[in-house]
């Protein structure tokens, strides 16, 4: 591996820094920005009084002590739930080096690990990072939505000003959406034409095979299955003029076969151990 190529790849914190907090929280994203990540990815889903909120599941049976489907329940029926203590709060603090209290120039607030995140808040915190930092967001289920799921969210990069390309062409856009619906990014495409739009793949369907991906979709983000099964397959989706980013690589050999591969971006709930990986720690 040379330093040269792993400079260029881009540490994205999958559902923040999930390995360590409990995902799609507060404490999962500060933590994220602690560890030095380049961008933080997050899922959004419409609540049923229409609010965006990042929860990976249909349902938030797996990550709240609640039940039910997202969409059937409205934010102040998620901001009754606990999204954080199925994880354990003693294993969210195990890392040694880490606790929120401590962090430099703030404290932890009592929500950070146990409230529902929205994605308004987390691009505030985007906003007050204090350095350069990009969002990867994924639209979830946006078919049942017919449109408002990525209506709602441009809305809502129109109001952070978000929507426009960087004046600084060497200056990334700090908003990139990415979905396994071709449908959604091609709304987003044709609504938004600045916002870059990554194509989610878990296989390689025959009409993915040449490289070429559907209409709307600009960067391509194979699951890490993928890389390892069929690695021909990241050549020639680069040949095609597409940018690549990989999901959820967390093993270091993973990380060292999309550095071998010279993908652009690798998402991870480990960006710590990557960005030491990379000699970036
Ligand atoms: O970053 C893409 C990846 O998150 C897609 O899979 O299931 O984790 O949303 P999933
Ligand atoms: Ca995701």
């Amino acid at each position: 591996m040379t330093h040269a190529r792993q400079q260029t790849i881009q540490v994205v914190a999958h559902r923040g820094a999930s390995e360590e907090a409990p995902e799609h929280t507060l404490a999962a994203y500060r933590k994220a920005i602690e560890d030095g990540a380049d961008a933080l990815e997050c899922d959004v889903r419409l609540t049923a009084d229409g609010h965006l909120v990042c929860v990976h599941d249909r349902r938030v049976n797996r990550t709240s002590n609640g039940r039910g489907a997202v969409s059937t329940l409205e934010l102040a029926d998620l901001a009754a739930l606990d999204f954080g203590s199925w994880k354990g709060r003693e294993e969210s603090a195990e890392s040694p080096d880490w606790d929120p209290g401590r962090e430099p120039g703030r404290s932890s607030e009592p929500g950070d690990f146990t409230s529902v995140l929205t994605l308004e808040r987390l691009l505030e915190l985007v906003a007050d990072a204090g350095r350069p930092l990009q969002l990867a967001i994924e639209t979830k289920h946006p078919t049942r939505w017919a449109g408002r799921v990525e209506g709602r969210l441009l809305e809502m990069l129109k109001r952070f000003g978000l929507d426009k390309p960087p004046g600084d062409p060497d200056v990334p856009p700090p908003v990139r959406i990415m979905s396994f619906s071709a449908r959604s990014l091609h709304r987003v495409s044709l609504a938004a034409p600045a916002i870059p739009t990554v194509y989610l793949m878990q296989f390689v369907t025959p009409r993915l095979r040449d490289g070429r991906l559907p209409a709307g979709a600009g960067i391509a983000g194979p699951g890490m299955r993928i890389v390892r099964n069929h690695p021909g397959y990241i050549a020639r989706l680069h040949r095609a003029g597409h940018r690549v980013h990989v999901w959820t690589v967390n093993e270091p050999e993973d990380v060292e076969m999309c550095v071998r591969l010279g993908v652009e971006a690798i998402i991870t709930n480990r960006p710590k151990q990557v960005l030491a990986q990379l000699g970036r720690g």
